[in-house]
């Protein structure tokens, strides 16, 4: 087992896409690391640099103690899993997970006929392998059948007993699950988090969805653009996003951005809307920003319908009143997208809301979770 380190590592493909741009990353040994960002943002390029598939422009990458820049793939023990698993379709199962075993373990025809006794336990640690891959994932059933014969989810199991059997000190996986269905993903999310639990290695997870990396990562790095915008865990990228990037990036729906202004009203540091004024939290370091322009941004989640009983009290410092343009039932809640004079956003409403579209009505919001940011940088304030 073993860490992995991006070091300064910068990817240039031609003249100057800038794929990953000086990157620096400390995934640990036996840790959950998700890559996520947006398409283009340089996920899969950090991967195969870690794979051995693309060498780095600048830098270096170690896993564990060695700089592994000019080591060959072959020689850095780590497994790659992708979205297309890309199974020998004329192998059976058991042939698709043994196969890369075989191939590195047991020697020629001629070897094995010289050295009957030894090739003989070779063969049984790779079936005692392929067994324990196979149960873990729960396709024993499956061995002695062809990739046209099971489901796309089946196949994704059988391209991870592929990795796991190699037992290696790093697990790539690009975006394994996007061709599974919906229902099938958030499954075999979870079966891949116990996986992970079990067999203690160190994972790289690259997704596009924001869903899947706060559910799946133990630590979670936000690329854009082949910068790194943040690395820490979902809870903390979540409540005190870096930038308005990965304040707008993580969660759903998307935060709110409002074009504000600190004020100093009577004494009381205010962020002012135009349409609505909102108390900063005593001690805010917005309080140094009086007579400037700021981004405010506010969750959905963080927008209560006043009426109802929320886990916040409504005073009159935090309610505002807005006009309900459309409401989306979820079954669970309902988002609502609201009105204030030039500005709109959305809302996370309990289901049990009785507003009406058209109407006007009043939302208390959380002002522990008000995010500012500079209105250039779009870097956080707090
Ligand atoms: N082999 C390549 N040649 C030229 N440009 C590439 C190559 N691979 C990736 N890129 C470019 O590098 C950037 C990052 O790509 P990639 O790592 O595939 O992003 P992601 O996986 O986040 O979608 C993109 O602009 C992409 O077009
Ligand atoms: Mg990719």
């Amino acid at each position: 087992m073993a860490g992995v380190s991006f070091r300064n590592i910068t990817k240039v493909f031609g003249k100057d896409v800038k794929a990953v741009n000086n990157l620096n990353l400390e995934i640990k040994d036996g840790e959950f690391m998700v890559l996520v960002g947006p398409s283009g943002c340089g996920k899969t390029t950090a991967l195969r640099m870690i794979a051995g598939l693309e060498e780095s422009t600048d830098g270096d990458l170690m896993i564990g103690e060695t700089r592994v820049n000019d080591v060959p793939p072959k020689d850095r023990d780590i497994a790659m899993v992708f979205q297309n698993y890309a199974l020998y379709p004329h192998m059976t199962v058991y042939e698709n997970i043994s196969f890369g075993l075989r191939l590195r373990e047991l020697g020629g025809l001629f070897w094995q006929l010289t050295h009957a006794a030894e090739a003989k336990k070779v063969k049984e640690s790779i079936d005692a392998r392929v067994q324990e891959a196979a149960k873990m994932l729960s396709i024993e059933h499956l061995l002695q059948r062809r990739p046209k014969e099971l489901s796309g989810g089946q196949r994704q199991r059988v391209a991870l007993g592929r990795a796991i059997v190699r037992k290696p000190k790093v697990f790539l996986m690009d975006e394994p699950l996007s061709n599974l269905d919906a229902k099938l993903r958030i499954q075999t999310r979870a079966e891949l988090v116990k996986l992970h639990r079990q067999l203690n290695v160190t994972t790289i997870y690259v997704t596009h969805d924001q869903v899947e990396a706060m559910t799946m990562g133990q630590r979670i790095a936000v690329m854009k653009d082949g910068l790194l915008q943040q690395c820490d865990t979902a809870e903390k990228v979540y409540n005190e996003p870096a930038n308005m990037f990965v304040a707008g990036f993580i969660g759903s729906p998307p935060m709110n951005f409002m074009d504000a202004k600190v004020e100093n009203t009577a004494g009381k540091f205010m962020v002012n809307c135009d349409d609505f004024s909102l108390p900063l939290k005593p001690g805010h370091a917005a309080e140094k920003l009086v007579g400037q322009a700021v981004k405010l941004g506010i969750r959905p989640e963080a927008i209560f319908d006043a009426a109802m009983n929320n886990p916040i009290p409504t005073t009159p410092e935090n309610t505002i009143t807005a006009e309900v343009d459309v409401l989306e039932p979820l079954g669970h809640q309902y988002i609502a997208y609201l009105k204030v004079g030039d500005h709109s956003f959305l809302a996370s409403l309990d289901a049990g809301t009785k507003i009406q579209i058209g109407t006007n009505a009043k939302f208390a919001l959380n002002l522990d979770s008000l995010h500012i940011f500079h209105p250039e940088t779009g870097e956080a304030i707090r």
